[in-house]
């Protein structure tokens, strides 16, 4: 089990396969649709409904077989990928023309045991990709220009396929939200949206409630002229909130740390009051804290924040002359200044609207990042 999870090895849940298929387009007998990393075949068996069957058992599985393209570094999830399509086929027809699995699987044999990364040349026959690849942390398999060391293997699986499609090829992918949202992968954003038109991002949403991974539906078409923007929103050009505040996460992570060193106020999500102010002598909890404490004044911001929420950015404002130990459920924004108007000017700025439609728009999940908290627009001139 472990070196499944390992190979990033989850299966793809019905409904979010079903939306993913939903994202295709153009799609007709003549399409060429692979999984580049299939496992057993959930995404391949949503795509089949958009397809008739022929007469016989036989002409049908010919038939998808010639559409449906497949690759899974694992034997026994191709062989469950490929019985699984044939069933779908068998339950189409009162009686089969033929019962033999083997001769029935071997109308299959474009899909295939195999790392994808040696089959870059089918790619290029390809009109659509249709994936959910694994979220591990993977070393780069080649040299990128836009990254170095260990990175999301997703990044490096749709790399791959961006650069081995044909201009005109639909990508659509399942992903982690950290590619959309996160700083680190800015480059990599840039480069997919410097290949391909028409990006649509979707659906972001857990991708299962045992996994606890946010994810995002992308699709695109390949198309190397285009220079495509992926984020509307160009954070070089205007005033930000990290041009007057430090933003970090709060240190102190309760079931890991141990309770040694000077006991301090312990800030957490639950003792901290909405978009009020809170000085640290009323802080109701108390904790032993070996590392990082912040002094205030700052602002206290919950990490939790989804899109149906009314608020996103909920902060509180914290004064007093103590250090603070912080739960990691917060996120911290302290002012440059050290002045308190100051934050009290970013509590007034996070109630605003336009602090909920830009975190709309700039991540759907529900937790806000420090880049995304980073970027608000804050306007220095009220300073
Ligand atoms: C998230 S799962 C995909 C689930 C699948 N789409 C489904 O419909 O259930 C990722 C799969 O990628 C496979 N995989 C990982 N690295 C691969 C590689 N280099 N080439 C092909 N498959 C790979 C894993 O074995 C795993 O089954």
């Amino acid at each position: 089990m472990e070196e499944l999870r390992d190979n990033g090895v989850f299966f793809t849940g019905d409904i979010l396969s079903k939306n993913a298929v939903a994202l295709l387009k153009d799609i007709s007998i003549d399409s060429r649709i692979i999984d580049p990393a299939c496992g057993a075949g959930n995404l391949l068996i949503s795509v089949i409904p958009l397809f008739p069957e022929a007469d016989t058992l036989t002409n049908t599985l010919k038939l998808w077989g010639n559409i449906l393209y497949g690759y899974d570094l694992h034997h026994e999830f191709i062989k469950a990928a490929k019985l699984r399509i044939i069933l779908e086929a068998k339950n189409r027809f009162d009686q089969s023309d033929e019962t033999d699995i083997s001769i029935l699987e071997s109308y299959l044999n474009n899909i295939r045991v195999g790392n994808i990364f040696n089959h870059s040349v089918q790619l290029m026959d390809m009109t659509h990709i249709l994936i959910n690849p694994p979220f591990t942390k993977a070393s780069l398999p080649e040299k990128f220009n836009w990254a170095s060391g260990s990175i999301n293997s997703a990044a490096v699986f749709i790399n791959f396929c961006i650069k081995h499609i044909k201009n005109e090829t639909q990508i659509v992918a399942i992903l982690p939200e950290v590619l959309r949202s996160g700083s680190s992968y800015r480059k990599w954003r840039e480069l997919v949206a410097s290949n391909s038109k028409g990006i649509n991002i979707s659906q972001c949403e857990q991708f299962d409630t045992k996994t606890n991974v946010d994810i995002f539906l992308l699709s695109l078409i390949k198309n190397q002229e285009s220079g495509f923007a992926w984020n509307q929103i160009d954070s070089e050009k205007y005033s930000q909130v990290s041009d007057f505040f430090d933003i970090s996460v709060g240190p102190v992570v309760p079931h890991r740390d141990k309770l040694e060193g000077t006991e301090y106020p312990f800030l957490k999500a639950k003792n901290t009051p909405r978009w009020e102010s809170i000085d640290t002598e009323n802080i109701s909890e108390r904790r032993s804290y070996l590392g990082r404490t912040v002094l205030p004044p700052f602002v206290a911001l919950r990490r939790t924040s989804s899109p149906s929420d009314r608020d996103r950015a909920v902060g509180t404002v914290i004064t007093g002359d103590t250090p603070v130990a912080v739960e990691n459920h917060l996120i911290i924004a302290k002012p440059s200044s050290g002045d308190v108007s100051d934050c009290n000017k970013l509590l007034e700025v996070f109630k605003d609207k336009s602090t909920n439609d830009f975190l709309n728009e700039r991540i759907r999940c529900r937790h806000l990042t420090v880049s995304a908290v980073k970027e608000i627009p804050f306007d220095g001139g009220v300073l």
